[in-house]
C-alpha cells in the first residue's frame, strides 16, 4: 500500500516538475512571443496564487511613474495601478496587439485611469529617457531575442537610480536561471539590489547603475 502511495506521490511530483513543463511547450509551439490564444494559462487561479508576492517584491509606491514590460491580458497590471494610486502611472508595452486589446477591457472594467497601453517592441519604447521611476517585467525577458538590447531599452527610461524588477517561474518553458538573468541584467548596466524567492519563483531586483547600457 505504502508503495503504491509512493509512486503516486512521485508520480505527481515529477509531472508536476517535468511533464507540465513539457505540455506547456508544445502548447507554445515553440513560439515566442507566448500567443494571445495561451493568455489564460497567466490567468491560472493557481498561478495567481503562488505569485501573489510578486508585486510585494517589486516595491512599487504611491505617485511614482511605471512601466511594466510585457503585461500580456494584464494579470498584474490591474493590482500594480491600484497601487500606484490616482497620482501615479502606469506604462504598459506589450508588443502583440491582442494582449493590449485584451488588458486594456480589463483596465476599463476595473474603472482605472492611470494605465497608458501601448503596442511597442522592448526595443523601442515609446517612452522618453530618464522619465520612469520603476520598471517591471513577469516571464517576459527569455522570450526576447535580445535580452540585453531590451534591458539597454530600459535603463535608457529609467530615471538616474531607478529600480528594475524581473520575475521568471520555473514552469515557463524559457525559464533562465538566476545567474543568466543577471548577467543579462549587469550587461545593461544594472547593479544587482536584492533577490526573493526559490527555484519555482525568483525575482531580481536591480538599480540603475553608473555602468554602460
Ligand atoms: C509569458 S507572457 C507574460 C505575461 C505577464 N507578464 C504575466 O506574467 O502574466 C509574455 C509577454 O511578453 C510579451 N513580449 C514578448 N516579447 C516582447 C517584446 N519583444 N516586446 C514587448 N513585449 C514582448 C508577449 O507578447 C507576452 O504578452
Amino acid at each position: 500500500m505504502l508503495t503504491i502511495l509512493g509512486v503516486v506521490v512521485v508520480g505527481i511530483l515529477f509531472f508536476w516538475l517535468f511533464g507540465l513543463k513539457l505540455i506547456i511547450k508544445f502548447m507554445k509551439k515553440g513560439s515566442a512571443p507566448c500567443p494571445a490564444s495561451l493568455s489564460w494559462i497567466v490567468d491560472l487561479p493557481i498561478r495567481r496564487r503562488y505569485m501573489r508576492p510578486v508585486l510585494d517584491r517589486v516595491g512599487i509606491r504611491p505617485g511614482e511613474t511605471v512601466l511594466e514590460l510585457g503585461p500580456g491580458p494584464g494579470a498584474f497590471t490591474i493590482d500594480a495601478a491600484r497601487r500606484l494610486g490616482p497620482q501615479g502611472k502606469l506604462i504598459a508595452v506589450d508588443i502583440q496587439p491582442e494582449m493590449i486589446a485584451k488588458l486594456e477591457e480589463r483596465v476599463r472594467q476595473a474603472g482605472l485611469t492611470n494605465v497608458e497601453a501601448h503596442v511597442a517592441s522592448a526595443y523601442e519604447l515609446p517612452i522618453e529617457d530618464a522619465s520612469v521611476d520603476r520598471a517591471f517585467l513577469v516571464t517576459v525577458l527569455p522570450e526576447i531575442p535580445d535580452p540585453v538590447r531590451a534591458l539597454r531599452e530600459i535603463h535608457r527610461v529609467l530615471k538616474p537610480g531607478g529600480l528594475f524588477s524581473t520575475t521568471e517561474e520555473y514552469l515557463d518553458p524559457d525559464y533562465p536561471r538566476r545567474k543568466t538573468t543577471v548577467a543579462w541584467a549587469q550587461a545593461a548596466g544594472f547593479d544587482l539590489a536584492e533577490r526573493f524567492g526559490n527555484v519555482w519563483v525568483y525575482t531580481l531586483n536591480f538599480r540603475k547603475g553608473a555602468g554602460k547600457g
